[in-house]
């Protein structure tokens, strides 16, 4: 009888420690169960609009994650201090720069001071970015640290930061992918924000990237007579694509709902866990703004 209360006692320990490190623990440290604030204020993840959350099904029959993954990794971080103000005494901001960053004590101070906002001292981390900050502002000077990821997905403008769970709270099922045969789209409203550029590429992805190996989503189209008047979703497409004359393509709900959702992905929330503050426009290692026509990208994994 003594052992049985040992044994009962003994498996109520294990399951409870299993319990506590397999389900408290992660839901402990991620937090998972609501909205979070981003570093800019705002709710996130919001959930997506009732068309995109349609186009997220239509995703999911296609398949689409098989070609596509929705996650954006990340090799580090890059921590700037940035100099925005000067303030008035330009001589003692020199010497607090040139004694942070003795490689600046080469340049004309004028050169130094001007063209503001301007990094002025790369650190490590955080902790090393905090004393230089308060030095510039000892001298009455204003300075900015900016945190930004890189990585090869990065620098392939798929994210301005690595996916963390968080940004998967609003979609049930989430659909991260595993292989990348096609670029990764965590990011792809963003990239690509053109309804009609999605809605062609669906319908012909070689009517808008060159020898591209994508397959065509023409069911998810409709070939139409024209009536008497033509219709004004009808798509515009370069004339080896185009249906014979006197019949347009229009898409299927299906296709509209699935471009929401396309552009409804964005990787670019600033998060507590992730703090990527996105530099000015000029800046190197930004992404480029989006554009329409993307260059083949290289796929890897
Ligand atoms: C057999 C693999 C495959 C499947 C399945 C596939 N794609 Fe693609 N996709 C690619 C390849 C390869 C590219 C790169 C060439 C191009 O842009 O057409 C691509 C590119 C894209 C792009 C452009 C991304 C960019 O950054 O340039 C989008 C958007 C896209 N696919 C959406 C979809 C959607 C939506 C589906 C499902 C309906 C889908 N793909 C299914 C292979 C695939």
């Amino acid at each position: 009888m003594k052992s049985s209360a040992l044994v009962f006692l003994a498996a109520f320990v294990a399951l409870a420690a299993s319990w506590g490190g397999l389900v408290l623990a992660p839901q402990l440290q991620l937090g998972l169960s609501q909205q979070t604030k981003t570093l800019g204020g705002e709710l996130y993840p919001q959930s997506r609009p009732g068309l995109a959350r349609q186009g997220l099904e239509v995703y999911r029959a296609q398949g689409c994650m098989y070609c596509h993954t929705q996650q954006v990794r990340q090799e580090g971080a890059r921590v700037e201090v940035v100099l925005t103000e000067a303030g008035t005494n330009a001589s003692a901001t020199v010497m607090a720069l040139v004694r942070l960053n003795p490689d600046l004590g080469k340049l004309d101070p004028v050169v130094l001071l001007g063209g503001l906002p301007k990094t002025v001292l790369t650190a490590p981390d955080m902790n090393a970015a905090e004393p230089a900050l308060k030095a510039l502002e000892s001298v009455g000077a204003k300075a900015e640290v900016l945190v930004s990821a890189v990585g090869p997905d990065i620098a392939r403008g798929w994210g301005l930061r690595r996916t963390v769970a968080l940004d998967y709270l609003a979609d049930d099922p989430v659909q991260p992918g595993s292989r990348r045969i096609g670029p990764d789209l965590a990011n792809v409203g963003l990239r690509l924000p053109d309804a009609q550029w999605h809605l062609r590429h669906l319908y012909a992805p070689r009517a808008e990237v060159k020898d591209s190996t994508m397959p065509p989503y023409r069911f998810l189209f409709e070939v139409r007579k024209v009536g008497a008047r033509p219709s004004p979703d009808a798509l515009q497409l370069p004339p080896e694509f185009a249906p014979p004359a006197g019949y347009e393509i229009v898409p299927k709900p299906e296709a509209v709902a699935l471009v929401a959702y396309l552009l409804s992905l964005r990787a670019d929330a600033p998060l507590f866990e992730m703090p990527v503050m996105t530099l000015p426009a000029s800046a190197p290692g930004t992404n480029a703004p989006a554009t329409n026509a993307p260059a083949p990208t290289a796929p890897s994994q």
